[in-house]
C-alpha cells in the first residue's frame, strides 16, 4: 500500500496573533483560518498535512528533526522573525532531505532593511513573499504538482 504523502507547515513567532497583529501588513485572517483551508486543499490532493506554530526556536527545530524521520516529503515554513536571525533553523532545515518552501505574508523586500535577508532562503527550494495567505496555498500547489509518493 502506498503511504499518504505528508507535508508539514511551520509558522514562527507571533504568527499565532494573525488576524489582530498589524492587519494592515499581515491581513485579517487568523492562522486557524489559513491552516484549515490548507488542510482541505491537502486532503483534496490526497495529502496529509501537519501544522505547528511556535514562539520558540527550539520547538520549530524539534519539529524539523521529527519530519526527517516520519516520512514528511516537504516543509512549508514561515519562520517569521527567525528568518532574519536563525542560523540554527537553517542548520536544522539543512538536515531535512525533502522540499522546503519559505513563505512570508508580507513582501519582506519592500520593508525595513533588516527584513531583506533571510537565512532560510539559502536552503529553500522556493520563496514566496507578499501574497498574503495565498502564498501558503501557492506553496502547497507547487509541492503537490512537483512531488509524488512512490
Ligand atoms: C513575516 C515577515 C517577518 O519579517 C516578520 O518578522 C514576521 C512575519 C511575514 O510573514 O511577512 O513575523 O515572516
Amino acid at each position: 500500500m502506498v503511504a499518504t504523502p505528508r507535508v508539514l507547515v511551520l509558522n514562527g513567532p507571533n504568527l499565532n496573533l494573525l488576524g489582530t497583529r498589524q492587519p494592515e501588513i499581515y491581513g485579517t485572517e487568523t492562522l486557524d483560518d489559513i491552516i484549515n483551508l490548507l488542510r482541505t486543499q491537502a486532503m483534496m490532493a490526497g495529502w496529509e498535512l501537519g501544522a505547528l506554530q511556535s514562539n520558540h526556536e527550539g520547538e520549530l527545530i524539534d519539529a524539523i528533526h521529527a519530519a526527517r524521520l516520519n516520512g514528511t516529503l516537504a516543509i512549508i515554513i514561515n519562520p517569521a522573525a527567525y528568518s532574519h536571525t536563525s542560523v540554527a533553523l537553517l542548520d536544522a532545515l539543512n538536515t531535512f532531505d525533502g522540499k522546503v518552501i519559505e513563505v512570508h505574508l508580507s513582501n519582506i523586500h519592500k520593508r525595513e532593511a533588516f527584513r531583506h535577508h533571510s537565512y532560510i532562503s539559502q536552503r529553500a527550494d522556493g520563496v514566496i513573499a507578499g501574497l498574503g495567505s495565498l502564498g501558503y496555498q501557492a506553496a502547497l500547489n507547487a509541492i503537490v504538482a512537483t512531488l509524488k509518493s512512490d
